[in-house]
């Protein structure tokens, strides 16, 4: 079983001989490697059992930092300047130090600066950035605690720094600006809204992230082992009464059910405290022997926007 801690020195000591390291961040815990380094990045994609033509976000100290390994232009540079380090990642035109295992063969890299004082001191302590993808199995929940990362990879990392509970706790919102344009590639904590505020520019979801498509936007993930439905809760609730029932709700309880199967993900329905649970709640409920998890759908803004997102990629008709 791989050792969590506090360890920075070890952590970096670790990162510089090409082995991996499960880092915290805001939005959920990293599986990271030296960026630079193929032999060392390739331990990721056979650690998480990740298909290579995924590819993997690049973290660094901070924007200045971004320039070693990506074209800044002005627009996503204002964006960067708004939103890092913070719960956003932007795909920019790569440089050539990035390789092509890293990005998948795309021109693009996605870069984020994380906003969690551990992995800002660890990435100070290093010459390099750290590729991470979520530190999951892939397909499974991203963790947002060191022990989800534990419980998951097993003694595929070699450890794991303790920085707490994430605070966001769903994945980085991904950007990329392009034609006048900016193209939503995954919905998280920075919105919409926020974006077209910082730039005067429209924000239009990117297709693949709806239809079905290849690497990262792959329609099922972060799906429960347990089967996910999504609809009206106390109409299913009386559908299914023969099963064995858990409930992801917004604020409420229902009735109709024992309250010990019903999982309130913020009671004063703020959807930040709702985001922040939400996958903490769909691993606990997976140690469980329910039938089912019903859920239903957030308000369509801020950060319910992104929970939407997640359970609909977890909902078992999206299963492949
Ligand atoms: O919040 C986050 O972004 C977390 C923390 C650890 O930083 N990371 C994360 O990484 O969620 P991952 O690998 O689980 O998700 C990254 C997504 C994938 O869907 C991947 O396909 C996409 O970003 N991506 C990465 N590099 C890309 C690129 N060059 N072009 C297009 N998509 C890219
Ligand atoms: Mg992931």
């Amino acid at each position: 079983m791989s050792q969590i801690g506090e360890n920075l020195l070890k952590a970096a000591t670790l990162l510089e001989s090409d082995e991996l390291v499960g880092i915290p961040t805001e939005t959920v815990y990293g599986l990271a490697a030296n960026a630079l380094s193929d032999s060392a990045v390739i331990k990721i994609f056979e650690a998480k059992n990740r298909p290579t033509f995924n590819p993997l976000i690049v973290h660094v100290v901070d924007i200045d930092a971004i320039n070693k390994y990506a074209e800044l232009d002005p627009i996503s540079l204002k964006l960067a300047e708004a939103f890092m380090p913070g719960p956003f990642t932007l795909l920019l035109n790569k440089k050539s130090i990035i390789s092509d295992l890293v990005t998948a063969g795309s021109a693009k890299v996605a870069i984020r600066v994380p906003n969690q004082m551990m992995t800002t001191k660890l990435l100070m302590l290093l010459t390099f950035p750290l590729a991470a993808p979520s530190a999951n199995p892939s397909g499974y929940v991203s963790p947002t605690t060191a022990l989800h990362v534990q419980e998951g990879l097993k003694d595929k990392v070699s450890y794991i720094l303790d920085g707490g509970p994430c605070d966001v706790g769903l994945e980085s919102t991904i950007a990329e600006v392009s034609n006048n344009q900016i193209i939503l590639h995954r919905t998280g904590a920075i919105t919409a809204e926020q974006m077209e505020s910082i730039t005067g520019l429209k924000v239009v979801a990117n297709e693949l992230t709806n239809k079905l498509a290849s690497a990262g936007q792959m329609k099922s993930h972060y799906a429960t082992k347990t089967p996910l439905y999504r609809g009206d809760i106390p109409e299913m609730i009386k559908e299914y009464a023969n099963k064995n029932i858990a409930v992801i709700s917004f604020n409420k309880l229902y009735e109709g059910l024992n309250n010990g199967h019903q999982y309130v993900l913020s009671p004063n329905s703020d959807l930040n405290e709702a985001a922040k649970h939400l996958f903490e709640v769909m691993r606990c409920i997976d140690e469980f022997q329910f039938d089912m998890i019903i859920t239903e759908l957030f308000p369509d803004e801020g950060l319910g926007i992104a929970i939407n997102d997640r359970l609909g990629r977890a909902l078992e008709i999206n299963k492949q």
